[in-house]
């Protein structure tokens, strides 16, 4: 699988992209700026002992990847994804952005659209499957491969496309879990705050969430 990041360099991205590089996949760093994308991957590249990364530029990245994923701050969400609209035409776009307030990050920000997840399937039409999963996975566990593993919820219109995501959270060592329509995006998407809340009251670094009552397998 060659996943591609978009906005790559960041906290969120290259955590990601570290952990599915671990797991054996080739991952394709994007940004706006070609040299700090390749530095990204060179330093992904360098942990794991194997040529598992690339840097492209955002659009060049979303094109040569068959899952497309995207962390960037919701300030730049609209403007990437127009950046990035033909490249990701018929693939799977897994959406990461959490609105928040830039002001102030801990308070809810209710876009538009609903949710930061809706208003991308909006933008990108019905060609391109649009997830929202890993809004509540914080980078530090990325980083620090803490094994206090918590729940990706995994939700989008399209049933065999969640399905993937789940896929995808899987090899990150993490339960994905089918949380229903892009709709239900709202509430994942707000839980990040609750959680950022939690580490500051808290000190912690890495509050995740973990469902009860699902037997295992
Ligand atoms: N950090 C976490 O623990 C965490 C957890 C869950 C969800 N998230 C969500 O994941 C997303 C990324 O979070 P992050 O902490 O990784 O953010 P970040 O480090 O601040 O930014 C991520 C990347 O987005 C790109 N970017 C920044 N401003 C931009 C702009 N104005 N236009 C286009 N691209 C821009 C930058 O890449 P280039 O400059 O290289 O293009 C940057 O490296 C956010 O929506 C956040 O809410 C974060």
């Amino acid at each position: 699988m060659r996943i591609a990041v978009v906005g790559g360099p960041g906290k969120e991205g290259q955590g990601l992209a570290l952990g599915w590089a671990r797991a054996g996949q080739e991952v394709i760093i994007g940004s706006r700026v070609l040299e700090r994308a390749q530095r990204a991957a060179e330093g992904i590249n360098a942990t794991v002992g194997r040529r598992a990364a690339t840097g492209m530029l955002n659009r060049d990245a979303a094109a040569a990847g068959e899952v497309v994923v995207l962390t960037v701050p919701y300030d730049a969400h609209a403007e990437t994804l127009q950046d990035i609209r033909e490249a990701v035409r018929g693939k799977i776009l897994v959406d990461v952005t959490v609105p928040v307030d830039p002001e102030k990050p801990r308070r809810v920000r209710i876009p538009p659209g609903g949710s930061a997840t809706e208003e991308a399937q909006a933008l990108l039409g019905s060609e391109t499957r649009v997830v929202a999963a890993f809004q509540n996975l914080s980078h530090t566990y990325l980083a620090h491969e803490e094994t206090n593993a918590c729940d990706i919820l995994v939700c989008g219109d399209d049933a065999d496309a969640r399905q993937e995501v789940v896929r995808l959270a899987g090899l990150l060592g993490l339960r994905g879990l089918d949380v229903g329509p892009a709709r239900n995006a709202r509430v994942v998407e707000g839980l990040t705050v609750l959680l950022m809340e939690i580490n500051r009251r808290y000190k912690v670094r890495g509050a995740g969430i973990r469902i009860t009552g699902i037997p295992p397998g």
